[in-house]
């Protein structure tokens, strides 16, 4: 009970902190938005910094060439960027064509909060250094007409958003880990909340005041995971995920939930920082697939093998091995990891609707 009410009051003080903060506006409504994470959000640095050539079907729904995006079409973050009314978001590592008058795209597929196990070594704290890299630059050729001309203000203005931990998952339990030891204090998850937090107070230092922050989604739900981590006796929940997947999920998303009450606490009067429960938001496409005409929720519509997952390891989408469902027929899964561009759109319209954040906002409140 004591405990109970002790959640209430953090609550409580974290609903104030928005009340109470007096935060940096734009005088000319428009956003800036500077993300950070993994493929959920990466909008193409990973081709751009490996020379890898993520090939069709991926981009066919919308953009109609393969952009590095880890979809049919358009990411949540893209279908942000239309509604905030600015460019969709350039990878920070591409060269070629990238715009960042509105903002920076940090994330990179594969990156990890915290594992040291991920081939790809753009940890969150290598994308916050990049950042502050790219904030120098900015100043140092602002007076030479050159570089992203944003403003100081537009920094101190910006939204800062974070959506990271889905692969610490993977990697904890590729090591072999029990769902007991991956969820222990000090464990591997609760390395993520940690360096989300580090993140957090680290871009806060350098001048940031307003932070989105994702928690994960349920990764036991994807095809892939479904496919290639189920062992014989393996509890499958109500919506047919991987429960101990969904259950390490979970328990992140307790930690990042914390980390972020104590943020919000802490900075109450100078910062905003916003929670976003992009587990309950994915997880409802599951669940409530129906509603959504999406008749296979956990089968991919690019991949190899057919029902019930239609995924194959070495078989995945872009090998030719692989072929996609019919263009229109509504999937929830793209290619057994990512989300199809139908899914990205219903996840979008619920982060925007404000509904699934704490405090409840809007993210078009925070740029106005
Ligand atoms: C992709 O092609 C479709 C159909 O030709 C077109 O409607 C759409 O605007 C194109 N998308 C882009 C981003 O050019
Ligand atoms: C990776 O992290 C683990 C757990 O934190 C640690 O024991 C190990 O020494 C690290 N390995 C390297 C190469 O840094
Ligand atoms: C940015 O510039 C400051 C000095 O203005 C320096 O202390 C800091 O190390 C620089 N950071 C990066 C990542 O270049
Ligand atoms: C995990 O266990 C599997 C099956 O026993 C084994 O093949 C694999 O090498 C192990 N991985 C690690 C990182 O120990």
């Amino acid at each position: 009970m004591v405990r109970m009410l002790r959640g209430l009051v953090i609550l409580a003080a974290a609903v104030v902190a928005l009340q109470c903060c007096e935060l940096p506006r734009r005088a000319d409504g428009r956003c800036v938005l500077f993300n950070f994470g993994d493929s959920n959000s990466d909008t193409g640095s990973l081709p751009a910094a490996y020379g890898f050539y993520l090939g069709p079907p991926a981009g066919r729904r919308f953009f109609n060439r393969t952009t590095g995006r880890w979809s049919d079409g358009r990411l949540y973050i893209d279908f942000i960027a239309e509604s905030l009314g600015i460019r969709y978001l350039s990878p920070y590592l591409e060269s070629s064509g990238s715009n960042f008058a509105d903002g920076v795209n940090f994330a990179v597929a594969g990156a990890a909060a915290a594992s040291n196990q991920s081939a790809i070594p753009f940890t969150m704290a290598t994308q916050v250094n990049q950042f502050l890299h790219f904030k120098n630059r900015t100043r140092e050729l602002r007076p030479l007409g050159q570089g992203s001309m944003l403003p100081e203000e537009d920094f101190r203005g910006a939204v800062y958003s974070i959506d990271v931990g889905q692969n610490d998952i993977t990697l904890a339990f590729l090591a072999n880990l029990t769902l007991p030891e991956i969820v222990a204090d000090g464990g591997p998850l609760a390395a993520v909340a940690a360096k989300v937090e580090e993140a957090v107070r680290a871009l806060y230092g350098s001048g940031a005041r307003k932070f989105w922050v994702y928690n994960t989604g349920p990764i036991g739900c994807l095809p892939q995971t479904l496919a290639l981590r189920q062992r014989p006796g393996d509890e499958l929940d109500p919506a047919g995920c991987l429960a101990r997947y969904n259950a390490a999920a979970r328990a992140l998303n307790a930690g990042l939930a914390a980390a972020c009450r104590r943020l919000a606490d802490e900075y109450c009067g100078s910062a905003t920082v916003v929670c976003t429960d992009m587990y309950a938001v994915k997880y409802d496409l599951f669940a409530n697939h129906d509603q959504y005409g999406i008749e296979r929720p956990l089968m991919a519509c690019c991949g190899h093998g057919g029902p019930p997952y239609n995924y194959v390891n070495l078989k995945t989408c872009g090998q030719p091995t692989a072929t996609a469902c019919p263009e229109g027929e509504r999937h929830v899964s793209w290619d057994g990891v990512h989300y199809t561009e139908d899914a990205n759109a219903i996840v979008a319209s619920k982060i925007l609707s404000g509904d699934f954040s704490q405090p409840r906002t809007k993210l078009q409140a925070l740029c106005k």
